[in-house]
């Protein structure tokens, strides 16, 4: 039988618990539910109870919880999770950065054989330790952050063998950091140059070879693609993603980046999200608004590529759940800090508290059809941050230069 461990930590000026709010549409940060002075005992690796720290201080006690007393001020709020990530990849793109400030566009340097591709040619001389070994010490950066739900994507590898050793290795690392990682298979990233065939038959493959291992080694249940001029059309991607609903795979698009089209492939296949959306207009927007695909903005992308933010304001006004990950790549998003892109896109596109940490929380917990986390809630896991100051609203007014000091991943301390 499991022991069963207790732990009360407290008292906390304010915990911003997430709970009790919409999954869709705009957010008022009075909606919050801040509880002041909390206490949060948590259950092995569980939050058992949330509220006012003396009055759950006794039943604490009685059960002999380990009380963690806290000195100073924190604001706990539950562990970011960071839907779209490509952190997975070998060498750098510092060369294509300079490129872009110079003048030339990313989809010009990819249309050169630069961009992606340069980096699907780095990451296939790295073995699976090695990349392994970078996917780790990049979650921990993040974890660092407060980071502790990560979803990593392949896409750099680009023939069967590579993307499973892409898969693999982000296997192995997740065994090998304390965040947790979720794998997408993006094998459907750009078309391979060097695959003999048209784009269809490049995908046929993928879905025949691919996905059955992916289910036979548990190495991902999300595919994902990338609907742009440079990478695979709307047509293209129709039985390819028919094949992965019918295997039982979560779909996730890379949709409207540059050119529409990718967020009605998104909606049509039911999608869980739709990622960019740098170029939606208001048809695309309403579209997303009227179905369950969560929206899925990418300002470390635009800051990467100095264009446009995706239009957040608008999709949360017309009613869509909006969730805001760092896109962390070598190529269009090399910051990786997900609450300095967050507080920033906030400024720009006027989003209230509430949904900037909506949309690294429990919204992208959503993104990830996750139903564990998000939250501080009984029940959910005690993946729980805490930030030294004594108001929620510091966290996103000093715009990603407050990072939590105490971070909690399955209800232990990470040190
Ligand atoms: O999400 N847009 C396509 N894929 C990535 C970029 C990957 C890269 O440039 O290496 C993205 O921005
Ligand atoms: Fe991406």
């Amino acid at each position: 039988m499991q022991t069963i461990k207790y732990t009360f930590i407290g008292p906390i000026r304010q915990a911003v618990t997430m709970a009790r709010l919409p999954l869709k549409g705009a957010l008022k940060d009075e909606q919050l539910h801040v509880v002041q002075e909390a206490g949060i005992l948590i259950k092995n690796e569980e939050i058992y109870e949330i509220g006012p720290y003396w009055d759950l201080y006794p039943e604490a006690q009685s059960i002999g919880a380990e009380m963690v007393n806290l000195k100073g001020d924190f604001v706990a709020l539950p562990g970011l999770i960071d839907c779209h990530t490509h952190i997975c990849f070998g060498g750098s793109r510092a060369k294509d950065y300079a490129m872009r400030n110079a003048g030339i566009s990313y989809l010009e340097i990819a249309k050169a054989g630069g961009g992606i591709w340069d980096t699907v040619t780095q990451t296939r001389k790295a073995s699976l330790e090695k990349l392994a070994q970078l996917t780790v010490n990049r979650s921990n950066r993040h974890l660092k952050d407060g980071i502790t739900t990560i979803e990593v994507k392949s896409g750099y590898g680009l023939s069967v063998e590579e993307e499973l050793k892409m898969l693999r290795a982000i296997k192995l690392a997740n065994e090998n950091t304390s965040a947790d990682l979720i794998t997408s298979c993006l094998a459907a990233h750009i078309p391979p140059k060097d695959f003999q065939g048209t784009q269809k038959d490049y995908l046929k493959k993928i879905s025949e070879e691919v996905f059955p291992i992916l289910q036979e080694e548990d190495l991902a249940n999300r595919i994902d693609a990338f609907i742009e001029e440079t990478a695979f059309t709307s047509e293209d991607i129709q039985s390819y993603f028919q094949k992965a609903k019918e295997m039982g795979f979560d779909i996730t698009v890379h949709a409207d980046q540059f050119r529409t089209g990718g967020s009605k492939v998104a909606v049509d296949f039911a999608a869980i999200s739709a990622d960019h959306l740098e170029a939606s207009s208001e048809k695309e927007i309403q579209l997303l608004a009227e179905s369950n695909t969560i929206a899925v903005a990418l300002p470390g992308a635009s800051m990467g590529l100095g264009v446009a933010y995706t239009p957040a304001r608008k999709l949360l006004d017309a009613g869509a759940s909006l969730a805001i990950a760092s896109d962390w790549n070598p190529g269009s998003a090399p910051m990786g800090d997900l609450l300095t892109q967050a507080s920033i896109l906030g400024t720009f596109e006027k989003l209230t508290n509430a949904e900037v940490l909506a949309g690294i929380t429990f919204r992208a917990a959503a993104a990830l059809n996750l139903a564990d986390r998000g939250q501080l809630k009984h029940g959910y896991i005690a993946d729980l941050i805490f930030f030294p100051t004594d108001d929620y609203r510091e966290i996103t007014y000093q715009q990603g230069r407050l990072k939590p000091s105490i971070i909690y991943k399955n209800g232990i301390e990470i040190k």
